[in-house]
């Protein structure tokens, strides 16, 4: 089993229960979705396998081997993840920020640009020109000199995302890739998902939180259904649409179409402010 493993996780925080018991896999070069109604658990989950939460039971295995994600040294451990929210250096540009994303694995480039250290121009200038690539593949090169700040939101995702693929992870983990882009931005975003897991060389895995039911039926090869914090459904789109477990999961709790900014942008201070 080359991909991650997800064994019997548990997660309390006090008395409240947030994963219970929580078993899946996520094969490589597959995209695999998390859905489940607000408060079901999906952050938590991507924050034990970020080691953001530390599990109270369970465990993780990644390539094989046993894995204790520490959120230092994730990307290095092949692992990227974007935020519930947008996440970004809001002093850089759009096209800084990217290079961030390939610093941390690359030996050279990012550092020079960004602390004036002496570095070789010709690794800088790839760098340079493989984020703008990026940007250019998520349709925003056009800003990549912008600071990032004064970017609208579904433009700041976009960059964000870019941010993470120039990583080349193994294993992407995408919270709400969709949250707050119009219907117009689904589509692209849906093609680019589905042919991530063989964009490069290795194989990508790719695990996906997202409230729009379009993209996650569209995207995912598998979808893990939680509710309370317990896995109650999982399988191919079909089957678990299928489920009546699954509607009985949304019953009083409709998954949201199109999810509300403001909200997401109160739960990223929330992420960022743990
Ligand atoms: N750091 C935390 N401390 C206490 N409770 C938390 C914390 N993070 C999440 N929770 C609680 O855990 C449950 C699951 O939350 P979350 O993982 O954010 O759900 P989802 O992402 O599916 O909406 C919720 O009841 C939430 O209030
Ligand atoms: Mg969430």
């Amino acid at each position: 089993m080359s991909g991650l493993v997800v064994n019997d996780i548990g997660v309390r925080f006090g008395g409240l229960v947030a994963l219970e018991s929580v078993s899946f896999e996520v094969p490589e070069a597959t995209v695999t979705g998390v859905i489940g109604p607000n408060g079901a658990g999906k952050t938590t989950l991507f924050n034990v396998i970020s080691g953001f939460v530390k599990p109270t039971n369970g465990s993780l295995m990644w390539e094989g081997k046993p894995f204790q994600p520490r959120p230092d040294r994730l990307v290095r451990q092949g692992v990227t993840r974007t935020l519930q929210g947008v996440g970004l250096f809001s002093h850089l540009t759009a096209l800084e920020n990217v290079m961030v994303g390939a610093a941390i694995t690359r030996k050279a480039g990012l550092t020079s640009s960004l602390f004036g250290l002496p570095r070789s121009d010709r690794d800088e200038a790839r760098l340079r020109a493989e984020a703008l690539e990026w940007l250019e593949r998520l349709g925003v090169a056009h800003v990549s000199g912008r600071v990032a700040a004064t970017l609208a939101y579904p433009v700041q995702k976009r960059v964000a995302l870019a941010r993470a693929l120039i990583s080349r992870p193994r294993l992407l983990m995408l919270d709400e890739p969709a949250g707050g882009l119009g219907a117009e931005d689904l589509g692209p975003l849906a093609d680019l998902i589905k042919a991530l897991p063989r964009e490069w060389d290795t194989p990508c895995s790719v695990m996906l939180v997202e409230h729009h039911m379009d993209l996650v039926m569209k995207v995912c090869d598998k979808v893990v259904v939680l509710d309370f914090g317990k896995c109650v459904a999982q399988g191919t789109p079909t089957e678990v649409q299928a489920d009546p477990a699954v509607a009985a999961a949304y019953l009083g709790a409709a998954p949201s179409a199109t999810s509300d900014i403001a909200a997401e942008a109160a739960a990223l201070n929330e992420e960022v402010g743990q």
